[in-house]
């Protein structure tokens, strides 16, 4: 066994690559952030104070800066001289602090963030000045000196200033000090967690230890969305797992500029907009992000190289509480206790299906060296390796060992004992697959576990072998389809009379639409088909072309601008454009320029860019400006 493991761990860094910090070093015992929000100047001043302890007795304290300004540095209350390295590209700026070699020290920093800080936004809201953080991966390093690492983590006091309100990622303490907003989190997070939100913020509840935050223009229809879901969600993670340990899971609905889906911010979970769709389908992103509280915050990648610990678990955790909310659904329906069950099945497996469909897509067209479970980030960027992949490898990988394990009765004792195990600290691939041996060898499963092809799995580009899915509820959606590619390769002249329409996909669910669509999308590229059918889908599916559903709108903007030769004088170009234009979660907005650029030209997608950029967030506006080669 431990030769497995001895060789799965020879084939990855021992330290993380995306951190200057000599993070090995120290043992954090508790960090202390006070961030000030200056609306006016578009500024964060701040001061964090580090409780360390010196494990190696080393006479230099190193953490991780970007962009930001060192304005004093004190080691047990007295001002030192300290060293700001030049920036090195990805990295940044190296902060040397001389420190004692005795045990414990207390090193404060006080700094300022400048504009060009790549993990804040300043915006105007909807009701006053607004500005919101995201440090994920490795923007943290911008907003506070660090140790920029996942690997290191610690219990931490927040202090925020502003004058409007403020979240952080901690529980609210009550402050008496007007525009001081207090929080404890007491269970030790990384960096890449700490966040920072102030605005014209309200709230209201949507279950017994949640509540929902957005500006009050749309707080009655956040609310709406989640208020069926969200106690729910957290019964069946906690069934799956083990007691949820945070206390409360509150949520935050960020402005349109927000760039992810979700961030699992602990105790106030950031979601974008788009999710307020008025037909609660996108939920799902919910319980991603509750999954995080377990997969990622309590138990923790610790390099972006292992970052699929952290994604591909939570898908899996994600699709596990999906298919047990479907169960339930269909045992309010009148199903039995077998039939409900089998059901939840099917409707996890549907989710799968999606899931390796945008797998393969993904292997086929993403940079082979981050198409690999466990990635080399050494002079990368993470953002730049960022895709599906740590998701769906993840998954899928996850999937695997289920199915060879003996299925979930097999599985779910081990996801408890590994949660346990790991919980508060950071690990990588080589631990996760020790602890696979620890637990199943006295199983009388060590054989199974020797079966696989360790190297193919964690360290191999390109898509694993397809694995058998039940496709019940995927059937239905591909005889239809079929269909049409079908209609299509008979061709029928001039389209006047086409033998489909709303009403066959009426009874389609959410993810059975978006597996049509999908479907459409990805057979229409290969089959040539005429552009006046193109046009008129639009006709044949008024449902889905007035739809305001971000997942609808761009997959039906990819089959229309893909394959009906617009130009930049049409009005579905525009519009999309226009939409583009306010949308800033990068799932969207990467995908709609590069379709502009490839659908329409190069120069419409480039001018309808510069014309919405100051709009994106930084994380956001580098993207796009790398995709369409601006840069
Ligand atoms: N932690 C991620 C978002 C993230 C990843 C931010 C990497 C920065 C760097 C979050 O949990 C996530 O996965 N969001 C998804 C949601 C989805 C998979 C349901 C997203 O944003 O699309
Ligand atoms: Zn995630």
């Amino acid at each position: 066994m431990s030769t497995v493991v001895d060789r799965i761990r020879s084939k990855f860094h021992k330290l993380d690559p995306s951190t200057q910090s000599n993070y090995t070093d120290f043992k954090v015992r508790s960090t202390t952030l006070e961030l000030n929000v200056l609306f006016g100047e578009k500024r964060i001043t701040g001061n964090v104070q580090y409780d360390l302890t010196n494990k190696t007795n080393t006479d230099k304290l190193v953490l991780d800066t970007s962009a930001l300004e060192i304005k004093q540095v004190k080691v047990g209350g007295e001002p030192v001289n300290f060293q700001l390295d030049p920036a090195k590209p990805v990295l940044g700026s190296a902060l040397k602090i001389p420190v004692p070699q005795s045990s414990a020290i207390i090193v404060e920093v006080s700094f300022e963030t400048t504009e060009k800080c790549t993990a804040i936004q300043f915006i105007k809201g909807d009701t006053g000045p607004y500005v919101f953080s995201q440090c994920q991966a490795i923007h943290a390093r911008s907003l506070f000196p660090c140790f920029d690492t996942p690997a290191v983590k610690s219990p931490y006091k927040f202090i925020g200033k502003s004058p409007a309100k403020v979240t952080m990622s901690g529980r609210p303490r009550s402050s008496d000090v007007a525009n001081v907003y207090v929080f404890d989190q007491p269970i030790p997070i990384p960096s890449y967690l700490v966040s920072i939100t102030s605005g014209n913020l309200c709230k209201a509840p949507i279950g017994p230890r949640s509540d929902v935050y957005s500006e009050p223009t749309n707080i009655k229809q956040c609310q709406w969305e989640f208020e069926k879901d969200m106690e729910n969600y957290i019964q069946i993670a906690e069934a799956l797992v083990f007691d949820y340990e945070w206390e409360r899971f509150d949520s935050l609905v960020l402005p349109s500029s927000f760039p992810y889906g979700g961030m699992e911010i602990p105790n106030m979970t950031q979601l974008t907009p788009t999710l307020i769709c008025g037909d609660r389908t996108q939920t799902t992103v919910m319980a991603h992000e509750l999954a995080h509280s377990w997969s990622g915050n309590l138990v923790t990648n610790c390099s972006w190289e292992h970052f699929w610990l952290n994604e591909g678990w939570t898908v899996y955790l994600e699709r596990r509480i999906l298919g047990a909310i479907a169960a339930k659904e269909a045992k309010a329906r009148g199903k039995s206790d077998n039939e409900a069950k089998a059901y939840g099945e099917q409707a996890r497996q549907l989710d799968m299906i999606s899931g390796w469909n945008s797998l393969v897509e993904t292997c086929s067209t993403f940079d082979p060296q981050f198409t690999k479970l466990v990635i080399d980030l050494e002079g990368k960027d993470p953002d730049d390796s960022f895709s599906r992949i740590p998701y769906e490898k993840g998954f899928f990988f996850l999937y695997h060992l289920e199915t060879k394990l003996g299925g979930v009765e097999q599985f779910d004792p081990f996801i408890k004992h590994y949660f346990k195990k790991f919980r508060y600290q950071s690990l990588d691939t080589a631990q996760f697959v020790d602890t696979l041996y620890e637990f199943y060898t006295p199983l009388g499963k060590k054989d199974i576990l020797d079966s696989i092809d360790w190297d193919k799995q964690l360290f191999t580009s390109g898509a694993p072998d397809e694995p058998k899915l039940d496709t019940t509820l995927a059937s239905e959606v591909y005889k239809y389809g079929g269909k049409w590619v079908e209609y299509i390769k008979k061709g029928e002249g001039d389209f006047s009379n086409i033998p489909f329409s709303d009403a066959d996909t009426e009874s389609f669910s959410g993810e059975q639409s978006m597996l049509f669509l999908e479907y459409l999308s990805e057979n229409f590229k290969t089959l040539k088909v005429p552009v006046d059918l193109i046009r008129k889908l639009p006709q044949v599916y008024p449902r889905y072309a007035s739809s305001q559903n971000g997942e609808i709108l761009s997959v039906w903007n990819d089959i229309l601008i893909s394959n009906g030769n617009y130009t930049a004088e049409d009005e579905i170009v525009n519009a999309f454009a226009a939409w583009l234009g306010h949308t800033g979660r990068m799932k969207y907005a990467r995908p709609g320029y590069l379709l502009l650029k490839n659908g329409v030209s190069s120069e419409y997608a480039i001018a309808q860019f510069k014309k919405h950029e100051a709009f994106y967030h930084p994380i956001c506006k580098t993207m796009i400006e790398k995709d369409l080669g601006l840069n």
